[in-house]
């Protein structure tokens, strides 16, 4: 077994581990995958100010996001298909974030259900909501949501239709993968990852499975998003679902001033400045550039979060610098999840925790609550104007 010392290293080790299909459909932007790449590397054209001879003792990256304490200004995003990158992955996932001490948050398009993340990682997770036609399948959601003391609700507002992603149409992606000859070839090349498969139940989306009656293709996400996401979705329906939940209320997909401000009349709690990982509009800019512009626009008024590129500490104290008060991970958890289940997950956390930590001593701070824009290198990071 290689040293893991880094996210890239659980990166390569998931490629090896995971089914072509699954991998792929983590690893993966919309068309040219513009955006996707924009979202790394325009973290890597930041750059810190190192200073020396600060007292480097007593360090925490403790802080708060939309009001709940945190081990570090960082949660789990929600990803669909969690459960096909390691077998029960939502609820080894929800585990190593409740360990570690940060949120984690559960896909509406999950394997494992709400019900059973609650009954085997325990409470306080966030669930993510997707708008359906079906808004009695949606009120119940909400309501199971509830009812599992979900702490947050996040609701995506950025995928009612579905950005192509070339891989996954070329792979035939579904959950459970359909038993082609091509499948059942790459699978028998990943032992692991079927073995635990054979050992579980949880196969299929499992908020959705057993809960909406007459959908057909179930397997498929493109299907389903087409068939059931509400295309019609608008910020009158953000108001309906914060009365329904009545919790706090987290809107994810903001990129733009505008919609920044409507953000902050519907009464959320937070906005993520997000691009759903370069998932959706291609040629949309990097998250960490649109970042200043709305925390200029808006800051004062709603917590700001941001995802989108995160591979390491460096790059969540830039975001933490440039005013998100927290950021979330996607593929970096998937990749430790996919590489070595749950211990995968623990190791992805330790890996960005130790990274930020050690990063913020070098910028001068031992306290990311007293972290701003003052630890970057002027010219090299965005602003509201660029
Ligand atoms: C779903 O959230 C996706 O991006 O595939």
């Amino acid at each position: 077994m290689p040293v893991i010392t880094n996210i890239e290293d659980l990166r390569r080790l998931a490629q090896k581990r995971v089914p072509r299909m699954f991998y792929d459909y983590a690893d993966s932007g919309s068309w040219t995958e513009s955006t996707y790449r924009a979202n790394e590397s325009d973290f890597q054209s930041i750059k810190l100010r190192q200073r020396v001879a600060v007292n480097m003792e007593g360090r925490t990256t403790r802080t708060t996001m939309i009001g709940q304490e945190v081990a570090m200004p960082v949660a789990i995003a929600p990803t669909g298909l969690t459960g096909m990158q390691h077998a029960d992955g939502e609820i080894l996932a929800a585990r190593a974030a409740k360990r570690f001490g940060i949120p984690f948050t559960l896909s509406t398009m999950s394997i494992c259900s709400i019900e059973d993340v609650a009954t085997h990682a325990g409470e306080g997770f966030w669930f993510q909501l997707y708008v359906m036609r079906d808004r009695d399948f949606i009120e119940r959601l909400i309501d199971r949501a509830k009812a599992a003391r979900c702490s947050a609700l996040v609701l995506t507002l950025d995928l009612q239709i579905l950005g192509q992603r070339h891989k996954d149409l070329k792979n035939g992606l579904s959950a459970p993968p359909k038993l082609t000859l091509a499948n059942m070839i790459n699978i028998a090349t990943k032992p692991r990852w079927a073995f635990g498969m054979l050992g579980t139940s949880r196969r299929q989306f499992g908020n959705i499975v057993g809960h909406v009656k007459g959908v057909d293709n179930m397997g498929s996400l493109s299907a389903w998003t087409a068939q059931q996401f509400d295309p019609r979705l608008n910020w009158g329906d953000v108001a309906w679902i914060k009365n329904r939940w009545g919790g706090k209320l987290i809107v994810k997909g903001i990129q733009d001033e505008e919609d920044a401000r409507r953000a902050v009349d519907s009464g959320a709690d937070a906005l993520i400045v997000s691009n759903h990982g370069g998932r959706q509009l291609d040629g949309a800019e990097s998250s960490i550039h649109a970042l200043p512009r709305i925390v200029s626009a808006v800051g004062g008024q709603i917590e700001i979060h941001m995802d989108g590129g995160i591979r390491s500490g460096q790059d969540v104290l830039k975001a933490k610098a440039l005013g998100a008060q927290g950021t979330y991970i996607g593929r970096a958890f998937l990749y430790g999840l996919g590489a070595m289940g749950e211990a995968g997950v623990s190791k992805a956390l330790e890996i960005i925790h130790k990274e930020l930590d050690i990063t913020m001593a070098f910028t001068g701070h031992t306290d990311i609550n007293t972290v701003d824009r003052s630890i970057l290198l002027p010219g090299t990071f965005p602003t509201a104007s660029t």
